[in-house]
C-alpha cells in the first residue's frame, strides 16, 4: 500500500515507532522534518553508508538494498515506514511495500499531489532521472505538466564529503541546472534528500521567482495524518529522544554529520545488514 496517494488506513498511535533509510546523510532532511514537527517521535534511521551513493547503482541492486534495509526495520518492529530516499523510492517503492509489514510513506507520490505549475524541473540522482518516476507521478497527479529530470551525478558525494560550494561542485550544478532554466521552469523538485543540503548553492545560481521543493515536507504531512495527533507531554519532548541511529560503515563520521545538520551529538550504532555470501 503507498500512502503517497491517500489509502484509507486505521489510525497509528502517536509513538508509533518510524523506520527510515538512505545512503547517508540525505535522508537527516526527512527526519530534522519529522522530529520539527513530532519532537520526540520514536523512531530508528538506517544510514547505509557502507553502500553509498546508491544513484549509480543498477535497478537491480537498488531492489536488493530496498529488500534488505525494509526487512531489517521490520524485524525491529517499524510500525511505519517513511522513505527518506528518493532513489528505493523510484526504483523500489514496491520492494519496500512488499518486505516492510507496514505502510510506507513516498516522497515521489506525497510531493506530486501537491505541486502545481506547468513546467516543473526536477533534480535527482542517476538512477532516479532515468525511471522517470518523478514524471509518471507528476502527470498522473496533474496530466497537462511538462516535467524535466536531470540526473546529478556530483551532488552526492559532494554533500558526504561536506563540499558545498567548491569551483567544481558550482560549475556540476550550473550544468545541471542549465536545460531546467532553459526551459522556464516553475519550481525545482529537489528529488533527492542530500539535495536540501545544497540549496544554499541552488538558491544563489536560479532566478528568484523559482520555487525550490523538498518532497520531505509533503512525506512529513502525509505520514503525520497516519499517526494519532502529538499529546500535550510528546509536544514537550526534546526533538531527538525517541530517536535510534544505525550505520552500516563508520559511526563517528556519520555522528560529524548528524551534528553538523542537526545539530545535536548522537549516539550512533553499528549494524551489518548484507547477507553473508
Ligand atoms: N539520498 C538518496 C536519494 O534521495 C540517495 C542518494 C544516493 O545515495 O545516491 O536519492
Amino acid at each position: 500500500m503507498t500512502l503517497g496517494s491517500k489509502t484509507s488506513f486505521s489510525a497509528l498511535p502517536n509513538d508509533a515507532l518510524v523506520g527510515m533509510f538512505d545512503s547517508g546523510l540525505g535522508g537527516l532532511t526527512v527526519l530534522g522534518r519529522l522530529l520539527h514537527l513530532r519532537p520526540g517521535q520514536p523512531c530508528i534511521y538506517v544510514a547505509d553508508t557502507a553502500r553509498v551513493p546508491y544513484g549509480g547503482r543498477s535497478e537491480a541492486e537498488i531492489r536488493s538494498i530496498a529488500a534488505e534495509v525494509a526487512s531489517y526495520l521490520k524485524m525491529q518492529s517499524c510500525q511505519a515506514l517513511l522513505m527518506a530516499c528518493n532513489t528505493t523510492n523510484a526504483l523500489a517503492l514496491d520492494v519496500a511495500q512488499e518486505h516492510a509489514g507496514a505502510p510506507v510513506v513516498g516522497l515521489i507520490d506525497s510531493v506530486a499531489k501537491r505541486l502545481r505549475g506547468r513546467r516543473i524541473g526536477v533534480l535527482a540522482t542517476p538512477a532516479t532521472a532515468k525511471s522517470g518516476a518523478y514524471g509518471k507521478a507528476l502527470r498522473a497527479a496533474n496530466g497537462n505538466i511538462k516535467v524535466l529530470e536531470v540526473g546529478c551525478p556530483f551532488f552526492v558525494p559532494a554533500v558526504e564529503l561536506n563540499d558545498l560550494g567548491s569551483p567544481q561542485l558550482r560549475a556540476a550544478a550550473k550544468s545541471y541546472l542549465q536545460p531546467l532554466l532553459a526551459a522556464d521552469v516553475e519550481a525545482i523538485v529537489l528529488g533527492c534528500t542530500h539535495y536540501p543540503l545544497l540549496k544554499a548553492l541552488l538558491r544563489e545560481l536560479i532566478p528568484t521567482h523559482i520555487e525550490l521543493v523538498d518532497p520531505a515536507l509533503a512525506a512529513v504531512d502525509v505520514l503525520s495524518e497516519l499517526l494519532a495527533a502529538p499529546t500535550l507531554n510528546s509536544k514537550q519532548a526534546s526533538a531527538f529522544s525517541g530517536c535510534r541511529l544505525l550505520v552500516t560503515g563508520d559511526p563517528k563520521a556519520f555522528a560529524v554529520g548528524v551534528e553538523r545538520w542537526l545539530g545535536f551529538s548522537p549516539k550512533v550504532e553499528h549494524v551489518s545488514l548484507q547477507q553473508p555470501g
